[in-house]
C-alpha cells in the first residue's frame, strides 16, 4: 500500500492529482484550508471496497502557512499509519501587480503561501518520507519559471524561489532516498485560472495535468513540465536577445500602457 499526501487538494490540480493517485490504489491524505470540500471529496469516492482497487481519501485539513496547523498535520498523519511515500506540495494562490508602486503586502501573501509554505512543509514533512522505498518530494511550480512575465512579479518570483528551493533540496537529501521533483505547469482550467482575463494559450483540463505528472512522476525527469507546445514555445522564447524580449513583453504589461496613456 502506498502513502501519498497531496496538500492543495480540495480544487484544481491538486483535487485531480489526489484522485488519480486514489484511483491506482492509494490511500490519500488531502489537505486544503476548506475542510468541508475535503470531507465531501472523501464522501463521493470513498464508497468502493478494495476489491473495486481504489484506494481511500483521508482528510486533513491544514493551512501551509500556519506553523501550528502544519505541524499538526503532520503529526496526525504519522499517527495514522507513520510513513509516507509520496508527497505533492500543490498549494497555491496568485495574484498579479498592476502599478509601478508595488504592493508588498500583496508580495507577501503569495510568498508566504507559494514559498514559505512549501518550505514550512518540506521542513516537518522529511522524517515521514519512507527512506527504504526511494519517496517522492515534490514541489508544484510553474512554467511562468521559464521566463519573467509581465504582472507576475510576486507570483513568478515565488515559483521561481520554489524551484530553486527544491534544486537546492534535492542536492542535499538526495543521498538519502528522496527524490525531490518540480512541476511546471503551463495553464490548466482551474478555480485559480478561471480568475484570469487575459488568452491562455493552450490551456489542459486539470485530469490531464494530473495524468502527466503521474506519468512524470514514474519517469527520471527532475523538472516535470506540460504542455510541451507551450513550456518549449517559453524556453525558446527566453532565449532571444533581452532587447527584443522586453520589448515585446512590455506591450503586455498593464503599468506601462497606464504610463503611456498618461504621457
Ligand atoms: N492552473 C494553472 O494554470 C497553474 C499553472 C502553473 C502552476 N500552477 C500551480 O498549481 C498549483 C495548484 O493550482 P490550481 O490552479 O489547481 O489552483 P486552485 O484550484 O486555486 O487550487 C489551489 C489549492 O491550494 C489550496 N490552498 C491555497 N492556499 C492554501 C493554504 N494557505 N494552505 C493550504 N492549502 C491552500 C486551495 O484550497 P483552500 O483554498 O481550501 O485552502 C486549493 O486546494 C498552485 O501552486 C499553482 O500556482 C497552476
Amino acid at each position: 500500500m502506498k502513502y501519498v499526501w497531496v496538500i492543495g487538494a480540495s480544487t484544481g490540480i491538486g483535487e485531480a492529482v489526489a484522485l488519480h493517485y486514489f484511483n491506482l490504489g492509494c490511500r490519500v491524505y488531502i489537505s486544503a484550508r476548506t475542510g468541508a470540500k475535503l470531507e465531501q471529496l472523501a464522501a463521493d469516492h470513498n464508497q468502493y471496497d478494495e476489491s473495486d482497487g481504489k484506494g481511500m481519501l483521508i482528510p486533513i485539513e491544514m493551512d501551509v502557512t500556519d506553523e501550528f496547523s502544519v505541524g499538526s498535520a503532520v503529526q496526525r498523519i504519522q499517527d495514522i499509519y507513520g510513513k509516507l511515500h509520496k508527497v505533492i506540495v500543490n498549494a497555491g494562490t496568485c495574484e498579479y501587480i498592476d502599478d509601478t508602486q508595488v504592493d508588498l503586502e500583496l508580495v507577501k501573501r503569495v510568498m508566504d503561501t507559494n514559498l514559505y509554505g512549501a518550505m514550512r512543509v518540506s521542513n516537518y514533512v522529511q522524517p515521514l518520507l519512507d527512506h527504504d522505498e526511494q519517496s517522492q518530494l515534490v514541489f508544484i511550480s510553474s512554467s511562468v519559471t521559464y521566463q519573467a512575465l509581465p504582472r507576475a512579479h510576486a507570483y513568478g518570483g515565488s515559483k521561481a524561489a520554489l524551484r530553486y528551493f527544491a534544486q537546492c533540496l534535492k542536492m542535499d537529501i538526495q543521498h538519502q532516498g528522496v527524490d525531490v521533483r518540480v512541476v511546471s505547469p503551463g495553464f490548466v482550467k482551474t478555480p485559480l485560472t478561471d480568475k484570469n482575463d487575459f488568452d491562455m494559450p493552450f490551456m489542459i483540463s486539470s485530469e490531464e495535468a494530473a495524468k502527466r505528472i503521474g506519468k512524470g512522476l514514474e519517469g527520471s525527469s527532475f523538472d516535470i513540465h506540460f504542455p510541451k507546445r507551450f513550456t518549449y514555445t517559453l524556453k525558446l522564447f527566453s532565449l532571444l536577445p533581452n532587447a527584443i524580449k522586453f520589448y515585446l513583453l512590455g506591450k503586455a504589461s498593464r503599468a506601462n500602457a497606464d504610463s503611456i496613456k498618461e504621457v
